[in-house]
């Protein structure tokens, strides 16, 4: 796994943290470059990037964190682009509306935040589904720069100890109500609202539901649900697992687990030749593991889009089961629906492939 990582992150592997800082102070003294704790996002191709020279946390080489660091935005669809909302802020005069169902999202590793394109692809997932709703954003971009994933890992608890304060302050002011409150993370994400729901329910206050969209591996043990998203963080933890065992963890954690295309190694339109042809060749590395937003996102305004069922093995010739569906996966999931689920998906969008083509299909 590290040497995966190095491959992927090579500046990782070649700046070392402590070399790096002496670089930093001396690109800072020489005045080559400004504030090497100043974040610049780097295009490639499809996606950007948000990096630093200096990575932001509490090591002893990282710039310290700032007060604000960690954002909340309401997003609506006359506020496309956030409106930031503080722990003092009123949320009725803002737009939140304490009757509808929330959505809280936490975005991962090398995200650009409330502009990344997750976040995007969510909003408007949201808003094709016409259901009303607050949707707010978390953006922790400073906190979860590239290429330093050790020290955005480092970071998880102490945004979760922010998301965790932000939800009880709110739910106290009454800004969202508590039954109908959707905490959902992405990777690195995925862990902050694991924490955060541990921290609420060690002071009493139990989220309804978590999910967690590929809940990064990297750096976090199976052996230690303590220390990250698992069973038990919420009432209902639901789990979509699409690049397991590499950037996502493989086991399931939640009180369901949703495996698409189970049997493959990449998601569909994310093997090496979809991404050569398709000109993306950033998407190489995080194609599968970000098509769990992807999916997540189209399943808001399609209920019944990704049909799954108990049956591992459905694709095989010889099977022991047959597909039948036996849950929906995504946003629509209902709560007394638990254990392992799989599916196929189709290679672009729409992802969801209707119940009767997967059960014709072999592998
Ligand atoms: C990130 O930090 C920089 C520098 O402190 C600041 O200008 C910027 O607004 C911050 N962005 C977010 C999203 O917190
Ligand atoms: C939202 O931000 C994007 C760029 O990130 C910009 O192109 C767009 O005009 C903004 N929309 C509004 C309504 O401000
Ligand atoms: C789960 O609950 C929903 C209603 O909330 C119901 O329609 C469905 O049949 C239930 N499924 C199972 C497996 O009990």
């Amino acid at each position: 796994m590290r040497f995966f990582f190095c491959v992927l992150l090579v500046s990782s592997c070649v700046f070392w943290p402590l070399e790096t800082a002496s670089i930093g102070q001396r690109v800072k003294r020489q005045g080559v470059i400004g504030d090497p704790c100043e974040a610049f996002n780097v295009k490639l191709g499809f996606h950007s990037a948000k990096l630093s020279t200096i990575p932001k946390g509490v090591c002893g080489y990282c710039c310290p964190i700032k007060e604000n660091d960690v954002r909340f935005y309401f997003v609506d669809r006359t506020h496309v682009n956030g409106t930031l909302v503080t722990l003092q802020s009123k949320g009725r005069a803002l737009g939140i509306d304490p009757r509808l169902p929330t959505i809280i999202y936490v975005h991962g590793f090398l995200e650009l935040g409330i502009s990344g394109i997750a976040i995007r692809t969510v909003r408007e997932g949201i808003f094709n589904s016409n259901i009303d709703m607050n949707f707010l954003v978390v953006d922790w971009s400073n906190l979860s720069m590239g290429p330093w994933y050790v020290e955005a890992a480092q970071n998880v608890r102490y945004v979760s100890e922010k998301v965790a304060t932000f939800i009880w302050t709110h739910l106290k002011r009454k800004s969202f109500r508590l039954d109908t409150l959707h905490v959902i993370g992405f990777s690195l994400g995925a862990q902050v609202v694991g924490l955060a729901g541990k921290i609420l329910k060690s002071n009493g206050l139990m989220l309804p539901r978590i999910t967690a969209l590929d809940p990064a591996f990297p750096l976090f043990h199976i052996k230690q649900p303590e220390n990250r998203v698992a069973r038990g963080d919420a009432e209902f933890v639901d789990v979509v697992h699409t690049n397991p065992g590499r950037f996502g963890i493989g086991e399931p954690i939640g009180d369901a687990d949703f495996y698409p295309n189970d049997d493959r190694f990449y998601q569909p339109g994310c093997n090496f030749d979809d991404v050569i042809n398709g000109n993306r060749l950033d998407d190489l590395a995080s194609c599968s593991h970000e098509r769990a937003w992807g999916y997540y996102s189209e399943s808001i305004a399609n209920p019944q889009a990704f049909p799954a069922t108990t049956c591992r093995g459905f694709r095989a010739d010889a099977k022991p089961c047959h597909f039948q569906v036996d849950a929906y996966m995504g946003y629509h999931l209902t709560k007394n629906v638990t254990g392992q689920y799989f599916l196929s998906t189709n290679p672009q969008k729409p992802y969801g492939m209707p119940a009767d083509l997967q059960m014709k299909m072999k592998s």
